[in-house]
């Protein structure tokens, strides 16, 4: 058996999805139930961008796990810098039993994943965010059942990680996935055409819808981003100008579905890519999501461990 990680979306096939999301629910009922770092096994927590959540909810996971997370300071580290990440990756694969990683770029984690001989866990980095989406599933299959069938908007920077995840995951669970932005911060077509070619096996879709209203009339989910990523503060005026058409008011949920859900990763902007009212309204299930955190990346790496021995 080789080492499995969890790199991008579509490292896993829809049934793993599918298997993932159950054994997140089971742990969502039964924290202590599955014990893989029993010992306790350490796991590399490293970021390279802010964190709240991130950090916090695999902290606390990897501990409900039975291990010990173990915060290696990047830029002390210097990955890359001080030393390639082919030598950190050997050096860390040899102390603990996983490696959480957020970064810049996917390059640098497929580098990581390459040469650690031991679980690599995708932590963010600027082109997807694939521990957000197994949360995110979840937190859409405990409000709306299942998930095949649905219809999934994104509105926003469609061009960041969030829209690149969600087209992807989306497909795997076999939702109808529309993404909406503004010329030049849609996906690009590379991602749309192996999320429809995902699609066509899982009986889902993935559609650029340019206009807002009609990514979201009728949608199921309705998700938004913060339109300033990790990375592009120095472009905060520009975005805030080219999105506000994009911005998830209650004018714009309300083509939505009546009993549509909302979900934001957060941090969130109010008054910016959502209103207050939306946020912290009725329809909102950011609170879950942020929970549900826990509980998927629980099941994210329970499953790399037990499918790598
Ligand atoms: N697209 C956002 C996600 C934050 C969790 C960013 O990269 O900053």
């Amino acid at each position: 058996m080789s080492t499995r990680h969890f790199l991008r979306d579509d490292d896993l096939t829809p049934a793993e999805q599918a298997e993932l999301l159950d054994l997140a629910s089971s742990l969502k009922q039964l924290p202590y139930s599955r014990r893989p770092l029993a010992g306790p096994q350490s796991v590399a927590m490293i970021f390279d961008k802010p964190t709240l959540r991130t950090q916090v909810s695999f902290g606390a996971g990897i501990a409900e796990l039975g291990g010990n997370p173990m915060l290696v300071e990047g830029r002390l580290a210097g990955i890359g810098v001080r030393e390639s990440v082919e030598d950190v990756a050997r050096v860390l694969g040899r102390q603990v039993s996983a490696i959480v990683w957020r970064t810049f770029h996917q390059s640098d984690l497929d580098t990581m994943a390459a040469h650690a001989d031991v679980p690599v866990v995708n932590a963010l980095t600027d082109d997807f965010h694939p521990c957000q989406l197994i949360a995110d599933l979840l937190t859409v299959r405990e409000h709306r059942g299942a998930l095949a069938g649905l219809t999934v908007a994104f509105v926003g920077d469609a061009a960041c990680n969030m829209g690149n995840s969600w087209l992807l995951a989306g497909a795997t669970a076999g939702m109808h996935v529309r993404v909406s932005a503004p010329e030049g911060y849609l996906p690009e077509q590379a991602m749309v055409e192996r999320a429809s070619e995902i699609g066509a096996t899982t009986g889902g879709s993935a559609a650029v819808v340019l206009e807002p209203e009609k990514a979201v009339a009728g949608a199921d989910v309705v998700v938004t981003d913060t339109w300033i990523s990790m990375g592009k503060e120095a472009e905060e005026a520009a975005r805030t100008q080219v999105f506000a058409r994009w911005s998830l008011t209650p004018e714009l949920l309300a083509l939505a579905a009546p009993d549509a859900i909302v979900l934001h990763c957060l941090p969130a902007y109010r008054g910016k890519e959502i209103a207050a009212e939306v946020i912290d309204g009725p329809q909102s299930v950011v609170w879950d999501e942020a929970e549900n955190r826990r509980h998927a990346q629980k099941a994210v790496l329970a499953f790399l461990l037990e499918n790598s021995r």
